[in-house]
């Protein structure tokens, strides 16, 4: 939800914070704004539309600035319009400031700012910020050093809600300051240069060293230093981070599109994600946990809650824990989970899948089940992300950075992640027999060689989606683990294709949903859960009765003149086959998406990072 670029250093900053954007733009895409610090002051130049937009506008070519910041938003507050893009600035243009987050009790701000003179333009937030900062700025009557960090400061402890704020001003040509709550904000470090970004891959290009804040820690940056404040502005020391991803993980490397990129990522990352974590005829490892085997046995319950994709990495985790560990598990909605008075104790466990480590909702469920004396774990792929600050144990998932909206290789390495922390769980309470979990480890470090053989189905898929791209619904169907990847599959479909779909548990078609079914619509089914094919095969016969065009994903020989088209897959254990059978459903949303001329990585109306509720 938004991103933040910023740059001080010795070269021009405008280049270098149109390009941050540019990587960021899959953060909110529908305005953008930059501002520097100039030899008369502060520049602001700011519109609503894509970055190419900015980049275009005169005169902003001519900024020779060496210190700013820059914005890509997705709307909150005020539709968007150049006036609501950011940077805001207060009255006096003195202060310029980038935010992302949502400021809760900006109608007070608002009101007790206009009772004291000010006047906004905008309907934001925002654009309380520096004018609040104006406000306490010339109310303070000291004049050492500390003044712009203590108007930052000041007006920062009004806000209520989450916020990664960036703020230049015409006074302090050498000085930034940042600072974050409840929203993301990395420090770049380079000798003579510092970079900032709402996440990584965005200036991965410049640097691996960063230095990652905490809620209301403030920093005053220079070109060649860092000082860090807590929260009573007294110092403190952090220590800088070593980032192994590589700034090709940031970069298209000649596909049109992230998200076929990532999808053909995924051999590489579920291997990443596997690492060390499996060996045959030895436990698996998780070196970040220690949890023991009288503390599994007495857990009532385990919680699996995320949100979107996340949440459906989750289901299939539900599925190998309760089969494997015979613990029930219940898999919830984040937003539903936190506002539901979930019953918890020191005797459930909770799990929390974040691709970002951001969601707002993943965050504040987190919270709660900490506050009520759950364990709580975060499984993420975002090092130094919000949600592992908070969690008492973090796994990550090593997928290498995901920059396309519709997540692809974050869930499988999801799935693949919660199905090691089940052999895990049932290691440690020694429930499975042996020669059970061996088997299910060797068919995991068997996957990237048998995604590699399903990614082989592209053609196939390809001019299957240019026989459907025009359709106007289509469903899903999928019974036990299947049904999970159904879900997975319509999510996909509507996020980057437009094109209403619904998923079923097939069993529950003819309570309802069989009305729908009309004669040349499309019904997508998986089967791949031996146990349940029949059953699934009766269901996709009653919509083929009532006229339904068939595509069918499966690991099984069938009678493949009964549908339309039939996706063949390696077999896999049933456990991890969702790893496999989501691959034909990423690329049909692809490919249809692409079919429709749309843009892939950028959906309408949504953006990578949830980080408002
Ligand atoms: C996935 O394609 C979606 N863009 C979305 O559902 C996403 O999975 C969800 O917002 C959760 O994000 P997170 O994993 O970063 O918490």
């Amino acid at each position: 939800m938004c991103g933040i670029v910023g740059y001080i250093g010795t070269k021009k900053a405008c280049p270098i914070l149109l390009a941050g954007l540019n990587r960021l733009e899959y953060r909110g895409y529908d305005s953008a704004g930059i501002s520097t610090i100039e030899k008369k002051g502060l520049s602001l130049m700011k519109d609503k539309g894509r970055v190419k937009n900015l980049s275009n506008l005169d005169g902003i070519n001519e900024l020779e600035g060496t210190i700013g910041i820059a914005h890509t938003r997705w709307a909150t507050h005020g539709v968007p319009s150049k006036e609501n893009s950011h940077p805001h600035q207060d009255n006096s243009k003195t202060f310029s400031v980038v935010h992302n987050g949502i400021i809760e009790n900006y109608n007070e701000l608002r009101k007790f700012l206009t009772e004291n003179g000010y006047t906004f333009y905008s309907q934001t937030d925002t654009e309380v910020i520096p004018n609040l900062i104006h406000y306490y700025f010339t109310k303070d009557e000291k004049n050492d050093k500390q003044k712009y960090l203590r108007a930052v400061k000041n007006a920062c402890m009004d806000l209520k809600g989450s916020f990664a704020i960036e703020v230049i001003s015409s006074l302090y040509t050498d000085n930034m300051i940042v600072v974050r709550k409840d929203s993301p904000l990395v420090i770049g470090t380079c000798e003579d240069e510092k970079y900032l970004s709402s996440d990584i891959p965005a200036i991965l290009s410049y640097t691996r060293n960063f230095y990652l804040l905490n809620d209301f820690e403030f920093a005053l940056l220079t070109r060649n230093n860092i000082e860090f404040f807590d929260k009573n502005l007294d110092k403190i020391n952090k220590k800088v981070q070593n980032i192994e991803w590589n700034s090709s993980s940031a970069e298209k490397d000649g596909y049109d599109d992230f998200m076929l990129k990532e999808i053909y990522e995924q051999p590489k990352a579920i291997r990443e994600t596997i690492g060390s974590r499996i060996n045959l005829n030895s436990k698996c490892e998780f070196e970040e946990l220690n949890l023991t085997k009288e503390y599994l046995q007495n857990l009532n319950k385990i919680y699996i809650v995320a949100c979107g994709t996340a949440m459906h990495a989750g289901l299939s985790g539900k599925n190998t824990i309760e089969k494997l560990c015979r613990i029930p598990v219940e898999v919830d909605i984040a937003s539903e989970f936190r506002y539901r008075n979930p019953i918890l104790d020191e005797k459930t466990l909770c799990i929390f899948i974040s691709q970002s480590g951001e969601t707002a909702d993943t965050i504040a469920a987190l919270k709660l089940s900490k506050e009520q004396g759950s364990k709580t774990i975060a499984i993420t792929n975002v090092i130094g992300s919000s949600i592992t600050r908070e969690a008492d144990y973090s796994i990550y998932t090593h997928a290498g950075p995901e920059i396309a909206v519709a997540s692809t290789k974050a869930y499988t390495s999801q799935v693949i992640l919660i199905n090691i922390l089940a052999i895990y769980f049932a290691e440690v309470l020694e429930k499975k027999d042996k020669d059970i979990l061996n088997k299910l480890k060797s068919d995991i470090l068997d996957l990237p060689k048998k995604i590699e053989e399903t990614l082989t189905c592209n053609n196939q898929i390809k001019n299957f989606a240019k026989q459907i791209y025009q359709e106007k619904d289509i469903f899903f169907l999928g019974r036990g683990i299947d049904e999970t990847v159904s879900k997975e599959g319509s999510l996909k479909l509507k996020e980057i294709s437009y094109i209403h779909s619904e998923s079923y548990a097939a069993g529950e078609l003819k309570h309802g949903p069989i009305a729908l079914i009309e004669n040349g619509i499309t019904v997508i089914s998986i089967l791949t859960d031996k146990d349940l094919i029949k059953k699934t095969i009766s269901n996709i016969q009653e919509v083929i009765t009532r006229g339904a065009k068939t595509l069918v994903i499966t690991n099984q020989k069938l009678d493949n003149d009964m549908f339309n088209v039939v996706i063949n897959i390696p077999d896999t254990n049933q456990f991890v086959s969702p790893i496999l059978s989501i691959i034909p459903l990423q690329l049909l949303a692809y490919y249809i998406s692409k079919e429709k001329g749309l843009d892939v990585d950028k959906p309408r109306n949504l953006a990578k990072s949830v980080t408002v509720e």
